[in-house]
């Protein structure tokens, strides 16, 4: 099995609300994760895995696992509590860097992962031109703060999922015109944070990190390879036309103006999105797409960010019979389709790329003697390596591999029985238990492939 590079940023990936707990300690302002009614049958995230009160703890636990990156999120409710900068958000994040740091282990920052402040989301969210500015002064700080140690900044996660899955990720049902506008002021105010970035001069680089999905026509038909052709202008390329190019997708557009979606665009929005564009592209991975020309069945939306849509007139989501799918919520598992995923990007983009989820969630057992034997993890997340493996010797430049997660958290829909992690955190959804870390069978295994740089 082939090696790989040895600066290859083995790593892990985790999100603030998803982790922390401590949801309002330090100053901290509540977000729309905070505010929303969790979900049927699952928790809420004021506790989380409290990674807040343990960065010690984790942090000595990711050393051990041999992380050589940790993908994270900033929370911007503890860093600009009400739009005021707040001293203890940023010693907290402080810690928690300077402690990776100290362990050999890059720091790899999410600014923005699907918690908006409340005050803001009250003012109307990202469809009030105003939170642009909020955020540019937002980055501001971290940049300042932070930029003398970090060499890798992601702006905003999966900006795609907030638009076609936003109902579950922050409990907002909105028009499709509503929500391209709000689309279009966080691609403005992604542009502006990356102009804000380069003109700071920091040493490091940044980019977004959309979650991309290649698309398969349902069967030979051109008609069904123009619907994935479609399907993936509208779910990945607008996002990365407009980060990398700094300009809107025309097959995007053209579905855009078909439901009456298209944004107010300024002449300085067009302006500002093609002079700052991205040094590198950060991308989350769980599944492909299939699709069919759309026979007129009306328009079916996404019931999660994984999940397929149809829109009607262009493309139709279909089930792939040639995949198994994941117990939870039914996701498709494609190993090989990351790697045609990855081929694709690289194709259109030629940057540098780091998968900064992929992951398997599902329900795990912990044993009487502390062991969680997870080989289905093992077996996912080695298929998927694998192909990262084929990926990078078809020439993709990929210089890491984040999967989803460091440790349990809580999913964003389905609670903390759908665990992701390498290490078991002790409580359930509604017993807090004593929130104890385990190291699962996984967690050996990945040791060992980074150990190996690379599958044996
Ligand atoms: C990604 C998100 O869409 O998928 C994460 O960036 C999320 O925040 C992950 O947790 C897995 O999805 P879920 O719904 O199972 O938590």
């Amino acid at each position: 099995m082939m090696k790989f590079d040895s600066n290859f940023l083995w790593g892990a990936s985790t999100s603030a609300y998803q982790v922390e707990g401590a949801w309002d300690e330090g100053g901290k302002e509540p977000s729309v994760q905070d505010i929303r009614p969790p979900f049927p049958g699952t928790t809420d995230f004021k506790v989380a895995s409290d990674h807040y009160h343990n960065i010690k703890e984790d942090v000595k636990l990711f050393k051990e696992l041999g992380l050589k990156a940790y993908r994270f999120s900033i929370a911007w409710t503890r860093i600009m509590p009400y739009g005021k900068v707040n001293e203890e958000g940023i010693k907290y994040y402080d810690a928690l860097i300077n402690e990776l740091i100290k362990n050999q282990i890059e720091p790899i920052p999410t600014v923005f992962h699907f918690d908006l402040p409340e005050h803001l989301h009250k003012n109307g969210g990202w469809n009030n031109r105003a939170t642009i500015k909020a955020f540019i002064e937002y980055c501001e700080v971290l940049f300042n703060h932070f930029g003398d140690r970090i060499t890798y900044w992601q702006t905003i996660n999966e900006q795609n999922m907030l638009v076609f899955a936003g109902k579950v990720l922050d409990g907002e049902e909105k028009t499709w015109k509503e929500v391209f506008q709000a689309n279009h002021h966080m691609l403005v105010a992604q542009a502006e944070a990356m102009g804000l970035y380069h003109r700071g001069a920091y040493a490091g680089k940044i980019g977004p990190a959309p979650n991309i999905a290649c698309v398969y026509p349902k069967t030979e038909k051109p008609e069904d390879m123009l619907a994935a052709e479609y399907m993936s202008s509208f779910r990945n390329w607008l996002f990365l036309d407009a980060a990398v190019y700094g300009v809107y997708n025309h097959k995007a557009m053209r579905i855009l103006k078909a439901l009456n979606a298209v944004p107010d665009i300024t002449e300085d929005d067009k302006k500002v999105m093609k002079e700052n564009t991205a040094d590198f592209i950060a991308f989350n991975y769980y599944n492909s797409m299939t699709v069919s020309a759309s026979n007129g069945e009306s328009e079916k939306k996404a019931k999660d960010q994984q999940s397929g849509f149809s829109i009607e007139g262009f493309f139709q989501s279909e089930k792939n019979e040639h995949l198994k799918t994941t117990k939870f919520a039914n996701w498709p598992i494609d190993p090989i389709g990351l790697r045609v995923t990855a081929n694709q990007i690289y194709d259109r983009y030629r940057l540098p790329m780091i998968i900064t989820e992929n992951g398997l969630g599902q329900e795990d057992i912990l044993t009487d003697d502390g062991m969680v034997h997870d080989d289905y993890r093992i077996d996912y997340l080695k298929a998927h390596i694998e192909q990262l493996g084929l990926a990078i010797n078809d020439g993709v430049e990929l210089f890491g591999y984040c999967p989803w997660s460091a440790i349990d958290l809580i999913s964003t829909h389905e609670g903390f029985k759908k665990r992701y992690g390498f290490v078991y955190v002790n409580r359930t959804d509604f017993d807090l238990k004593d929130l104890k870390r385990y190291k699962k069978d996984s967690f050996y295994w990945y040791h060992n492939v980074i150990d190996n740089n690379g599958l044996k």
